[in-house]
């Protein structure tokens, strides 16, 4: 759609995981620093940039009820829309065809040239890039300025798992760990502009290599350890690991880096080798306890978490409770699961034996009860106990304020504090999803 004036204000709708969340934030700056400013809460912003995500249907889908949204509110005064993230890369040309009101078209790898492609559409051409350069991107955009206390980093991308019904590897292209150098500023330019906790991030995350400045290899447990030298940051995270590429290193850093916060998110997705097999999981569901009980010698109170995948194709009802028995023997403090959604040129979406939707329904609903239940137990074993809580937000009553403690609960209290603080509390109630504390004396 043909724009006159160029866009004043930005509104970037991030979906999908915590890496479209960075790359959003990363959007963001790269207008900021071209003169845009974001639009406020509920105010029409002149450039709308959606950064998709592809993984599940409904997802995919989302993208073109929010254009047609878009579109229908703004009548002739309709924002530029700009399409980024992981339907981009997957159905670029598609949404070109079906969606005359977009201008812009740019994969998760292409995103440092959104300004030159806002600055095309403003002469009328549509443009979509999904090249996918191998570090093009990162070197283009601006340094952090401002991040609130708790900070995503992105540190490696990409994944080469090709596990048979995700379509990861096809939007985000073969595994790559940014350097150790470029890390290292990025993370002192995020403390240096308030965060306290630092998140590392990669679709396998754990898969990460470089070397440091003398040139000596790292893994992940490495870069931690490193990362950990910095005096102002507090806490240390990262997501998602994958099982395969867990190493004695980062069990270890468990144990030996106390800023590495007690918490694994390591998606498992069945508890049935035949379905872990189909899947092209490449570990068992007795590697991956065998995995779980090494990271709780390391760190005992480790607070675990996963991702479960429910009526991949050919799973049986014994199968299906074989995930059951595999989440009653671990006990996760959260979890995410879902009904298996094919997924276009993925080998899984043609495999026979797709199952029914009711059927899905009902052992995600079986499941969630189990993970929901597993969830308030170990909120409520909480209790009582001492915990130290990074203050993110204010809460909605006066004077509340609300915070994260080390194994990633959710956690609200009332008292003097401010954002960035990490405040000592005594943990009083515990619901399915959040916990409240007093502060400690
Ligand atoms: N790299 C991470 C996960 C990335 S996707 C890992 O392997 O652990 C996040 C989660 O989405 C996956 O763990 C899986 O549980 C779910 N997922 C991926 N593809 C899916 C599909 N086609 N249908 C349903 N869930 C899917
Ligand atoms: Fe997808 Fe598997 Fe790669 Fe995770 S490891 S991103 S589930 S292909
Ligand atoms: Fe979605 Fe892409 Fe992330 S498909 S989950 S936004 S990597």
């Amino acid at each position: 759609m043909p724009v006159t004036t160029p866009p004043q204000t930005y509104r970037v709708k991030s979906f999908g995981c915590q890496m479209n969340v960075y790359d959003g934030e990363r959007m963001a700056e790269l207008l900021a620093e071209r003169g845009m400013s974001a639009a406020g809460e509920g105010e029409d912003a002149d450039l709308v940039v959606l950064n998709t995500c592809h993984i599940r249907e409904k997802a995919a889908e989302k993208v073109y009820s929010d254009i047609g949204r878009l579109v229908k509110a703004g009548g002739d005064k309709a924002p530029l829309i700009a399409v980024a993230g992981c339907v981009a890369q997957a159905e670029g040309e598609e949404i070109m065809a079906r969606a005359p009101a977009v201008s812009v078209v740019v994969g998760p790898q292409a995103y440092h040239r959104l300004p030159e492609m806002i600055a095309e559409a403003m002469q009328g051409r549509r443009s979509t890039d999904t090249e996918m350069p191998a570090d093009a991107k990162f070197a283009a955009l601006p340094a952090r300025r401002r991040v609130g206390p708790s900070a995503f980093l992105t540190v490696q991308e990409g994944c080469d798992k090709f596990c048979t019904y995700c379509v990861v590897p096809y939007t985000r292209g073969a595994e790559i760990s940014r350097p150790f150098k470029v890390l290292l500023s990025e993370a002192e330019a995020l403390v240096e502009a308030g965060a306290r906790e630092i998140t590392l991030l990669g679709q396998n995350v754990n898969a990460w290599s470089g070397a440091d400045v003398r040139g000596r290899a790292l893994g992940l447990d490495g870069l931690i350890e490193e990362l950990a030298k910095l005096p102002d940051l507090l806490r240390i995270r990262y997501t998602t690991s994958h099982p395969n590429d867990v190493t004695e290193g980062l069990i270890e850093a468990h144990a030996a880096v106390p800023k590495l916060m007690p918490f694994l998110h390591l998606p498992v997705q069945s508890g049935s080798n035949r379905v872990l097999k189909a899947m092209n999981r490449s570990h068992s569901a007795e590697s991956y306890l065998a995995l779980l009980e090494r990271f709780r010698a390391a760190r005992p109170d480790i607070a675990l978490s996963g991702d479960f995948i429910v009526g991949f194709p050919g799973e049986t009802d014994a199968e299906f409770e074989e995930t059951l028995s595999l989440v009653a023997a671990t006990g996760y403090a959260q979890a995410y699961s879902f009904k298996y959604s094919p997924r276009p040129g993925t080998p899984a979406a043609d495999m026979d034996g797709q199952v029914p939707a009711e059927v899905m329904d009902e052992r995600l609903q079986r499941l969630q009860a189990a993970l929901n239940r597993d969830q308030l137990a170990f909120n409520q074993a909480s209790l009582g106990k001492r915990c130290d809580v990074l203050v993110e937000r204010r809460g909605k009553k006066p004077g509340q304020w609300l915070g994260k403690s080390p194994w990633l609960q959710s956690v609200h209290f009332t008292g003097d504090a401010a954002i960035g603080d990490i405040v000592e509390l005594r943990l009083e109630s515990a619901g399915p999803n959040s916990l409240s504390g007093v502060r400690a004396v």
